[in-house]
Order: C-alpha cells, then structure tokens, then sequence
C-alpha cells in the first residue's frame, strides 16, 4: 500500500525545448511554486540560474553552457516533482534523448515568435518513439508573435501529434491581455513581471457575461468569443487518455518570464500527467508496484566533485523500493553490490538517502561499474530496453599526440564514452578508433578532459561522413556481402554491432536501391523502436 501510494505520488518529467524559448525560465518558475529556490522572478540572478541549471564541469562554466543533467526534486500539494534538467545545448542533444528514456512525461517549451524550431522537431521524434506524453507551453506572449491558430497548425504538421488548446491567448504582445481557460471557464488577466506566487482570475461563466468586456474592452471581448468559436469547432475535445498515449498533446499559452500561466500550467500538469508505469524489459513487462526494486543507469556524469575522480551513475527506479545499502544484483557484470552513499539532487547540491520510490532518480557512486543502460535488480536478470544510441552527424579519428600515454589515452576515450559524452567506433583492419559526436563541442570537452583527466594528448582528424547506419539484413551471407563490399564504411559499436558510415544522403539512398536485402537503422535499439529521421 505504502509503495502504491508513493508511486500515485511521483511525476518525474523533463522541460524540454530548442535553446531560448524558456526551458530555464519555466524550470525556474516551477522550483518557485515548488519552495524548492526562494528568490521570486529574477531570472537574472546568478544565484538562482545556479540552481536551476546544472553547472557542474569546469568546462561547462568556462564555456557558460548546462552540460550535465540533473535532477531537480520538489514537493508541491501533495505529490513529488521530479524535473529531469536536459542540456540546452544542442552539440548535447544526445544526452537529452537519453534522459528522454527516464521520464514518464514530457513538457515542450515553443517560443511563439519563432514556433517550431529544428531541435524541437528532433526531441519530439524521440518522444514520439516512447509515445511520451506531451504538454506543450507556448512561451513569450508578451512579445509580438505567430498567431495562435497558425502557431497549432505548425505544432501539429511538424511535430505530427494532434493537440488541443485548453487556455486560449487574448491578443499578444503589447496589447496582451491575459489568457482564458477554456476548461474551468476563467479568465487569467496578464500582469507583467508579476513576482508572486499567486494567480489572480476571474470566473466566467459563459463568454456572453458582461464582466468580460469590462476586464478586456469590446473589441477583444468579440474577438475571444470567436477564436473560442472556431477552437471548439475545429480541434477534437480533450481526452486525458489520448493525452496519455501521446497521440494528442493540450496546449497552454503563457509568458514564463512573468509567470504567467505557470502556475496553471503546474496544476493541469500535476492533474493529467502521468505517474510511473509499466516498462519493457528484454525478458518481460515490469510493473512499477512489483515489491522488487529494479531500475537502470540512464547518464553517467564525472566530476561532480572536481576533488576526486569519481563518477555518478543516475540510476531511475523503476519498480519497488531502493534502500540504502541493501544488496542489488548488477545484472550484465552478473555481480551484487551494494552502494553506501546513494544521493537525491536538488540541482549541484547532493543529499544523502535512505530510499527511493519508481519515479526517483538515485545518484549512484561508481568507479567504472557502470555502463549507460545497465540494469539492477534484486536478483533476477532484466534488462531494461530502450537506451539507443542515435546517429551522430560529426565523425572524427582519434590520434595519439603522446605516444607515452598510450594507455591512459585508451582508457579516456574508453571511459568518456561509456559515460555517453560521445560514441566510440572502431574499424578493421588496425582497431582505428572514430569518434562520433553531435556537435563539435564534445570533442573540445573530451580533449579537455583526456588532458586533465587522464594526462594523454590527442587531436581528431576530420572524416567525411555525416550519419551512421546500424544495419541488418535478411541473411548472414547478405550482411557479409555488404560489409566486403563496402569495407571502408564499415565500423563496429560498443556491441560490436556492424555499422555503416554514409557520406551523404544521397550515396546511402544508391545503396538502399542496390542491397535491396539491408535494412539502414538510425538507432542501435532498431528491434524496439522505429527510425526517428
Ligand atoms: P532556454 O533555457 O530554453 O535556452 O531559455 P531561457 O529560459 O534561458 O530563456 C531565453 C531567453 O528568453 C532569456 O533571455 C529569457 O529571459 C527570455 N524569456 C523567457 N521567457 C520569456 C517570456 O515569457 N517573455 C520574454 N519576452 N522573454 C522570455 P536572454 O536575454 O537570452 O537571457 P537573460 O539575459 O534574460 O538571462
């Protein structure tokens, strides 16, 4: 009972947007209302941009950008908020996507100057391959932006998922005035830089009331009432189950900065959002009440603590209750362990736990026991599924600048890239190591960190490709085939899974028409989820 009712608690999910519509802005917001940082409305305070964003690496505050994930835990009436914090950056998108995998749903930030932007339409397609749910926040209304029906045709054909308006903007920009709810029949009247934690609305109880034109003028009175028209008349009524499935995604206007349409936001978030759930093992469905704790690593992160070598393996609970310094069986090493420091985080700060409930995420301490996906569980062998690598677009081979520190070289890019921060290939004949990364950043960061992590020199030599394949084919004599033939594209993964490095999207286009029997996966976990590009 105790556990269930833990479990109705929980909502662990993350913010996701394209860099600048106001990921940090409404995670701040959120902490707010949460009681989890004090200071009311100044974004600008580098206190609280501390606390919100993730600035652990040296690198990271070299460079000004939140590299790292963490995990942001609150209390707010009654249930347990965990925001999984994703780097805006887009060089790390695939440490977003991972932490994709950890959530239970997602809520999608849009600028409604710029609507959907490129890294929008990318983590949506990752979202989409999960059926994550997702509530969708149209950012900056006290700024002249697309009009709202324009703004949800774009949402729909881009993102390809139905939605559903619940408030509804009136006007935009200077003239903004407010929002209506389109469900409790309220009206929220826009205050700018509003610092409290309060909201102030109006009940209306049907758009005829004469109050309306009182509060908003004539001209804007008229003007809702027949945006309400159409929005009933075109767009299907919300579904709390369809929401689920992520097959329809309600939609809420606002202004982050001034905190407006935040809190109702939070409160329909907390109200249809959904608490853990069932999740797939390679073995069998887990439910999250099963009295046996399982959970799996979905980021590693080193240097927490500049001051020891240590990494953090980000363990989400996925089913029963985790304890403080009980055994757990570590299914790939096939081993028990036990962890006697395991910590909750509340941004860069680490607090000890006793126990944690499916939804929760652990930090775990780990000194190279970890892998990203790995399983614990109390003794039986799952392995969860579904923590794909994604193709990267920049491609580069590793070269030893200090031929004494061979060794410590092997062992950095070893572990870097267990950690996730890029994904490592090797290619026969020779074992030449590639690195594949999304964005040029990674190979400053792991340069960076081979140097003063490991005390090896390396540099990247450029290559000519822009996407990897992980590929199959109906036969083991087809599959040879095509490896021979194109020997000099072909790398191995960590799995030592074959895969095919493309030069352009046109040669691989040739090449799906000539090995008609080879299939060209855009993500290594190809057997469960579908091709994201
Ligand atoms: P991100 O995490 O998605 O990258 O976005 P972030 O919250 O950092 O917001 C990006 C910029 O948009 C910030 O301005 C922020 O103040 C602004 N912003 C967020 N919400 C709103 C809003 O509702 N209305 C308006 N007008 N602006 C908003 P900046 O100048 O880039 O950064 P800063 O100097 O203010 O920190």
């Amino acid at each position: 009972m105790e556990l269930e009712k833990e479990i109705s608690k929980r909502r662990t999910f993350a913010i996701i947007s394209h860099p600048d519509a106001g990921k940090t802005t409404l995670t701040e917001k959120f902490l707010l209302f949460g009681g989890a940082i004090v200071t009311a409305g100044a974004v600008k305070s580098n206190k609280i941009r501390k606390a919100a964003t993730s600035d652990f690496m040296e690198i990271e505050k070299q460079r000004g950008i939140s590299v790292a994930t963490s995990v942001m835990g609150f209390d707010f009436q009654g249930q347990r908020v965990n925001i999984l914090d994703t780097p805006g950056h887009k060089d790390f998108a695939e440490d977003t996507y991972r932490t994709l995998t950890a959530v239970d749903s997602v809520i999608l930030v849009v600028d409604c100057i710029k609507g959907v932007e490129e890294q929008t339409e990318k983590l949506m397609a990752v979202c989409r391959m999960r059926n994550t749910p997702v509530i969708i926040f149209i950012n900056k209304m006290d700024r002249e932006g697309k009009n709202p029906f324009d703004l949800l045709d774009e949402l729909q054909d881009k993102l390809m998922i139905h939605v559903r308006p619940l408030t509804w903007p009136i006007s935009g920009g200077e003239s903004f005035k407010g929002v209506y709810n389109l469900y409790r029949k309220e009206l929220n009247l826009f205050e700018p830089n509003k610092t409290t934690v309060s909201k102030s609305v109006t009940t209306i109880v049907d758009l005829e009331d004469k109050q309306l034109s009182e509060f908003i003028g004539e001209k804007y009175t008229d003007q809702l009432k027949e945006d309400v028209h159409l929005v009933e008349g075109v767009f299907e009524p919300f579904n709390k189950e369809l929401y689920r499935e992520g097959y329809l995604a309600p939609v809420f206007f606002g202004s982050a900065i001034n905190n407006f349409g935040v809190l109702e936001l939070l409160e329909t978030f907390l109200e249809i959002a959904p608490s853990p759930a069932a999740r797939e093992t390679v073995e069998r469905e887990v439910k999250a009440e099963e009295e046996n704790f399982t959970g799996f690593v979905f980021k590693i992160h080193a240097n927490l603590d500049p001051n020891h070598r240590d990494r953090i393996a980000f363990l989400r609970v996925c089913s029963g209750k985790f304890e403080r310094n009980k055994f757990y069986w570590h299914t790939r090493l096939e081993k028990k362990i036990r962890f006697a420091n395991p910590t909750s985080f509340m941004a860069n700060e680490k607090t000890l736990i006793e126990e944690a409930y499916p939804g929760d995420v652990v930090g775990l301490f780990d000194n190279g026991i970890f892998k990203i996906g790995d399983t614990l569980t109390e003794g039986e062998m799952l392995h969860y599924k579904g923590i794909p690598s994604f193709s990267p677009e920049i491609f580069k081979e590793v070269e030893n600048r200090d031929p004494f520190k061979t060794k410590q070289l092997e062992k950095g890019i070893q572990q870097l890239t267990e950690e996730g921060v890029a994904q490592l290939f090797l290619q026969q004949p020779g074992s030449r190591k590639i690195v594949g990364t999304v964005g040029e950043l990674q190979f400053d960061v792991i340069k960076f960190r081979i140097e003063h992590e490991y005390a090896a020199k390396c540099d990247f030599r450029p290559l000519n490709f822009n996407k990897a394949f992980w590929i199959t084919a109906d036969t083991e004599a087809n599959l040879d085939q095509f490896i021979r033939n194109r020997a000099a594209n072909i790398v191995y993964d960590k799995e030592n899974r074959p895969v095919y490095l493309s030069e352009s999207d046109w040669m691989t286009n040739m090449l799906k028409q000539s090995f008609a029997s080879i299939q060209f996966h855009t993500t290594s976990e190809f057997d469960i989820v579908s091709n994201i590009y």
